[in-house]
């Protein structure tokens, strides 16, 4: 099987290894080349939409892409704890990382794919992203721009479902995964509550492998279960 990997972070290294271990080909795209032998890296800042069709517009269509990007914290940018501190920039920061790639990426495939050929398109998402699951409040950019994710990711399906029906859509929850994103936050978890990236890209795949197109549209966590929006 052919993958597209977005994302050379903590999980999307870890699907790519994942996948190279089952035997498929992997394109990754990301800013820093990830080393990793038998992987076709392409230097792509995943956020720029001409930079995404200019290295994927000689590669054959792959069976799944998978897009690994994410953001809770950068630089000045931090979780908020209240409204307060949001500001205008961060929200759209959050949106430009954890919402438009998909999208983007979307668009690019829309160009190539035809109504029989078979497609798995997954992204990264979170628990966090949905609104009926919110209890503790807080995180207003990063729980805004996944919510905006998810939306993206049914209303893509069902356009798809129309033009392209032999293609398929699905957001992921990856459950708490030890990378540089959960890092400040994951501190005191109890035993077994934090995966290690290796465990969680064998549990997405695993995933993917069980989804059907009755499946598209929707979002699952690490253990098959699904997500309500
Ligand atoms: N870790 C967890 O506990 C956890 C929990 C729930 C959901 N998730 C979700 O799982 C996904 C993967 O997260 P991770 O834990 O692997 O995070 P990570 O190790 O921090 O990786 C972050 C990824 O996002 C990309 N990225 C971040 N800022 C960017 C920017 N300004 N421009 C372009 N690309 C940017 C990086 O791209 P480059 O490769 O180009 O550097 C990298 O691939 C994310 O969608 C995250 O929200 C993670």
């Amino acid at each position: 099987m052919q993958y597209w990997i977005m994302g050379g972070g903590g999980i999307g290294q870890a699907l790519a290894k994942a996948c190279i271990a089952r035997g498929e080909h992997v394109v990754l795209f990301s800013r820093t080349d990830p080393k990793l032998s038998q992987i076709h890296w392409l230097p792509v800042d995943n956020t720029d939409e001409q930079a995404l069709a200019a290295a994927t517009q000689d590669l054959p269509l792959p069976d799944r892409v998978i897009n690994t990007l994410g953001m809770l914290q950068q630089g000045r940018q931090q979780p908020e704890k209240r409204l307060e501190q949001l500001s205008e920039a961060a929200l759209l920061n959050s949106i430009h990382i954890n919402t438009w790639p998909t999208l983007a990426m979307a668009q690019i495939l829309a160009t190539r794919l035809t109504r029989t050929q078979p497609l798995l398109f997954a992204a990264l998402s979170a628990r966090v992203g949905s609104i009926s699951d919110n209890r503790g409040g807080g995180w207003y950019s990063y729980r805004i721009s996944k919510a905006a994710l998810n939306m993206a990711l049914k209303t893509i399906s069902i356009e798809w479902q129309r033009r392209f029906p032999a293609a398929m859509v699905v957001g992921l929850h990856p459950g708490t995964v030890d990378t540089p994103l959960s890092a400040p936050f994951s501190r005191g978890l109890p035993e077994g509550q934090l995966h290690t990236p290796s465990q969680a890209a064998l549990n997405l795949l695993e995933v993917l492998d069980t989804r059907t197109l009755a499946h598209s549209g929707r979002i699952f966590a690490w253990d098959g279960k699904e997500i309500q929006p």
